[in-house]
């Protein structure tokens, strides 16, 4: 059973002493549960080298435990003090023009420097030694939103020294990785692993190879970063270890981080992220700027509940208008209760509003919160009173187990960052798409890791545009019953970002051969014969397949055979939704169109459905207004 509470952001240091009790009685009056605090506050509790102020931390954490809450506690490392620079001044992470990134915000380290990876775990070790056995201390998380604000990726000293070390550790020789990547290719073989350079300020572009080399290697000092905190925190407590991810934010492996981590969570911005993160043409954007887009939560919802192997929470959730999109419209009203109750009908065990009150300084000032700066509520307060009151009827749930799943791959994303090959594609936007079409046909998906070795438990499952079959997948996919649908791009590259022979896609069960590829500019659009268009990307093939889609001209782009479907194209909306529904149909999959932007959401008990539209629709008997959310029991359908 997943218990479901709600809780909220809190600065006590941005805010007088004697104000702490009062915040502290009126979240517990509201209904809060849980207050995440400290992630930011290093210069408060260290305001310079080796002298420390605990009294206010220790205070505060009394003060809310006291009030009946139960306390997240963050480590201060995303906010290094600036004395930290005059001790390490090439700590910060330097950009790919080679400008080092400055002090004056956050997030300004790189993830290389030892000085600096030394000062965080010492930071660390001091918290979790204070706080590991507070009986207020309930949970931790490490650092703040690894990777926000274009942070892993560093060119770097530092950097480019690490760097040399993972590729000698891992190609043994130099001769290996030259020809691992294919460095005969225009004279740029080396003869030494010291003049490995990082991928930057090259003439031309640097050889993917050595690209994709580079960001594993980014990736993997998250991983390292993240794990000496855990180590530590762990010495000192029993409590569970959370970090919060973002939206949208790619260049790290989620899924290596989360290994070491009990829960995932994540911020969700469904405003911000409209317009600051999604594609989509600007009447969609106009049409959903209150309510944001019916698919992008609800999809890292159930990217960050596998990142977490179950266990997830959002740790920030908007509570009205933000600062740090283009543009920041206040939600429609409802719409911060309709963000909170998808978030637990795919499974969340907390959402935690980003903030309680608006600070009137500083960078965020024009960032709203449960309250106004002035204390008075803001119209979240209410919205999350609702809330309060809904669960205390509704109670707990579970998740449940989907019929269909769909694999995300952070390496494949950086494979399309390196060599998109045309404009606009993108791994993240292809599989966002079969999200969005799985999604407008009623479905509950579970999102699976591209190292998945059993896909038993489903009927369907999606793996576009994966770049490289895993072995463990490609021996699931062998002993699947089920139906996979792959393509355009799956299996396209070998793990050394070569193209293999035999040639793409080259998968279980499917006689197919990639004959070319071609991208396509925006305003070309090719139509196929039963509806739909295809664009962005084509694929010529050939083999012994059944064609289940083809272009008006008779191309095939949508082949099947032995339940392996392969679709050699990017397929807009409407084809893929036709072809989805189709392949549901002959697997005894349930579904039910959905108007509009309504979106349904299933769990162990209920059917969730959700209005993102700005007008009223009808779905399941009952008409659902603009932010509007209902439940109904499973049995009474
Ligand atoms: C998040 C961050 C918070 C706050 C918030 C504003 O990215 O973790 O500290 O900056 O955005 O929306």
């Amino acid at each position: 059973m997943v218990k479901r509470a709600l809780g909220t952001c809190y600065y006590p240091e941005h805010w007088p002493r004697e104000q702490w009790p009062e915040d502290a009685q009126r979240m517990a009056k509201l209904g809060l549960q849980w207050v995440r605090i400290g992630e930011f506050a290093w210069s408060r509790i260290e305001p310079a080298y080796g002298e420390f102020d605990w009294q206010w931390l220790d205070e505060a954490i009394e003060v809310l435990g006291k009030a009946g809450l139960k306390v997240v506690l963050g480590t201060p490392t995303a906010t290094p003090p600036r004395w930290m620079i005059d001790r390490h001044p090439d700590m910060v992470a330097v950009d790919e023009q080679g400008n080092p990134r400055k002090f004056g915000s956050r997030r300004h380290y790189c993830f290389s420097h030892l000085g600096f990876q030394a000062e965080s775990q010492r930071i660390t070790e001091m918290f979790a030694k204070r706080y590991g056995l507070n009986k207020h201390v309930v949970a931790w998380q490490t650092d703040n939103e690894y990777g926000c604000h274009d942070t892993v990726i560093s060119y770097s000293p530092p950097a480019q020294q690490a760097f040399r070390a993972w590729c000698e550790a891992k190609y043994k020789t130099i001769q290996a990785l030259n020809e691992a990547w294919g460095n005969v290719f225009w004279s740029m073989e080396y003869s030494s692993f010291e003049q490995i350079d990082l991928p930057n300020l090259t003439v031309t572009e640097a050889n993917p190879a050595h690209r994709m080399a580079f960001r594993r290697f980014s990736s993997d000092q998250v991983v390292q970063f993240n794990r000496q905190q855990v180590d530590i925190i762990r010495q000192y407590t029993d409590a569970p270890v959370a970090h919060n991810y973002m939206g949208r934010i790619t260049e790290f492996d989620h899924f290596d981080v989360g290994d070491d981590l009990d829960i995932a969570s994540w911020d969700s911005y469904p405003l911000g992220f409209l317009e600051d993160r999604i594609v989509a043409d600007d009447q969609f954007k106009h049409d959903h700027a209150r309510q944001g887009h019916p698919d992008f939560q609800a999809f890292h919802h159930d990217l960050y509940r596998a990142v977490g192997k179950g266990r997830w929470w959002v740790m920030e959730q908007q509570p009205g208008p933000v600062n740090w999109a283009p543009y920041n419209p206040a939600p429609l009203r409802g719409m911060v209760r309709l963000w909170t109750w998808e978030a637990f009908a795919h499974g969340a065990e907390n959402v935690v509003y980003f903030r309680w009150r608006q600070a009137p300084f500083a960078q965020e000032q024009m960032h709203s919160g449960l309250l106004r700066p002035d204390s008075e509520t803001a119209p979240a307060f209410d919205e999350a009173a609702q809330v309060v009151r809904e669960l205390n009827d509704l109670g707990d749930d579970d998740h449940v187990q989907s019929d269909v799943a769909l694999v995300f791959d952070y390496q494949s994303n950086w494979a399309t960052d390196i060599q998109p090959q045309g404009k606009d594609c993108h791994y993240f936007d292809l599989v966002f798409d079969h999200y969005c079409a799985l999604r407008k046909l009623g479905l509950s998906v579970d999102i699976l890791p591209p190292t998945c070795a059993d896909l038993s438990a489903y009927k369907l499952v999606l793996i576009p545009g994966l770049t490289t079959l895993s072995d463990p997948l490609r021996q699931a996919i062998k002993n699947f019953d089920g139906t996979v649908l792959a393509g355009p791009r799956t299996n396209a590259k070998t793990s050394e970002f070569a193209i293999p022979t035999p040639l793409p896609p080259n998968l279980p069960g499917l006689n197919c051969t990639i004959e070319y590829v071609e991208s396509l500019r925006s305003t070309i659009s090719i139509e196929l014969e039963n509806g739909g268009a295809l664009g962005k990307w084509r694929e010529e093939i050939s083999g012994e397949f059944n064609v289940v889609e083809k272009t008006l001209k008779g191309v095939p782009a949508v082949v099947e055979q032995n339940n392996m479907i392969y679709v050699a194209a990017w397929l807009d909306q409407s084809a893929l939704g036709r072809v989805l529904g189709q392949i549901c149909a002959q697997n005894q999959i349930e579904t039910e169109i959905m108007p509009a932007s309504v979106r349904r959401r299933d769990t162990r008990t209920q059917h969730f459905y959700f209005n993102y539209g700005a007008t009223a629709q009808e779905i399941a008997g009952q008409t659902i207004e603009p932010a509007g959310v209902f439940w109904k029991p499973k049995s009474s359908t």
